[in-house]
């Protein structure tokens, strides 16, 4: 897996709650159970990881609850071999409705959740507000630790829109945990390998054949594969105090 740390931990998690299980058991959230590395975060979870893998233990359903807004489509997603390997131990998952853009619901949805894995949404106009009130009804709930799937090179003045809306996520997450809200975890992925298609286009160029046109600066990217997103997030998952004010990259080294 072509994952690093990608510098020190993060200032204003000194503050942060401890994510020492209330109860002797540690409940995970993962948001998003319809979506493409969601989905696979849960299978990864629920089973160990794939074949060949370096294998965790594979979390008790019993620990985990997924939340989506349209929680039947999520079993279905996770349980029908339509979608990829099945995952039936999904089915004794707690399953929940959960939509950043409704903050009270999402209140509820976090309800005695340690660890919330916080996909970032479908990119939309209200993402960035969305994200935000995500955060707050995370602390608002009780939450521990947020794991959140940011982009590579987010930043401030990020030539990239999306980079930009995950950095504002970010500082949304430092605040509140230099506010004795959850401590975070920042996973920065670089492109996925299954949207490279999406990058071809007409060549601009010449008068025929295509280009592949990207916000990539000096032409060059690492793309990663959606499962070893997964895998990244599953590993922090299961071992959230390990990762706490770290931020990982993915792939992210130019050669
Ligand atoms: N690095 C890259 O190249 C790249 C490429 C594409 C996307 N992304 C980002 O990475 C994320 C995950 O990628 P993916 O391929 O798994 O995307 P995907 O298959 O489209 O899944 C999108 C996810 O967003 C969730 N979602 C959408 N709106 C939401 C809302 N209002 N509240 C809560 N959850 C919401 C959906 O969950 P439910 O439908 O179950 O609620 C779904 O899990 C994307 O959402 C996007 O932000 C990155």
């Amino acid at each position: 897996m072509g994952t690093s740390r990608d510098d020190s931990r993060d200032a204003g998690t000194a503050t942060s709650p401890d994510t020492t299980p209330r109860t002797g058991r540690a409940i995970t959230a993962v948001a998003g159970a319809t979506g493409r590395v969601s989905r696979q975060v849960v299978a990864d979870l629920l089973t160990g990881g794939p074949a060949g893998s370096t294998r965790g233990r594979p979390m008790d359903p019993s620990d985990l609850v997924f939340l989506s807004r349209t929680p039947e489509r999520a079993v279905e997603t996770l349980t029908d071999p339509e979608h990829g390997e099945p995952v039936p131990q999904a089915s004794k998952c707690d399953i929940r409705v959960g939509d950043y853009t409704d903050p009270e619901g999402m209140r509820r949805a976090l309800a005695g959740v340690d660890t919330f894995f916080m996909v970032s949404m479908t990119e939309s106009a209200g993402r960035v507000d969305a994200h935000r009130a995500a955060v707050a009804a995370a602390r608002d709930a009780g939450v521990r630790h947020i794991v959140y799937l940011s982009f590579v090179g987010a930043a401030e003045d990020a030539v990239f829109t999306h980079a930009r809306e995950h950095h504002a996520t970010e500082q949304a997450l430092r605040a509140a945990a230099a506010d004795s809200g959850p401590a975070f975890t920042i996973l920065r992925d670089s492109f996925y390998t299954e949207v490279t298609g999406q990058f071809i286009v007409p060549d601009p160029w010449r008068d025929s054949g295509e280009a592949i046109a990207g916000p990539a600066a000096d032409g060059r990217t690492g793309f990663v594969t959606t499962a070893d997103v997964a895998a990244c997030a599953a590993a922090v998952l299961r071992d959230p105090a390990a990762h706490r004010g770290a931020r990982t990259r993915s792939p992210g080294r130019r050669r």
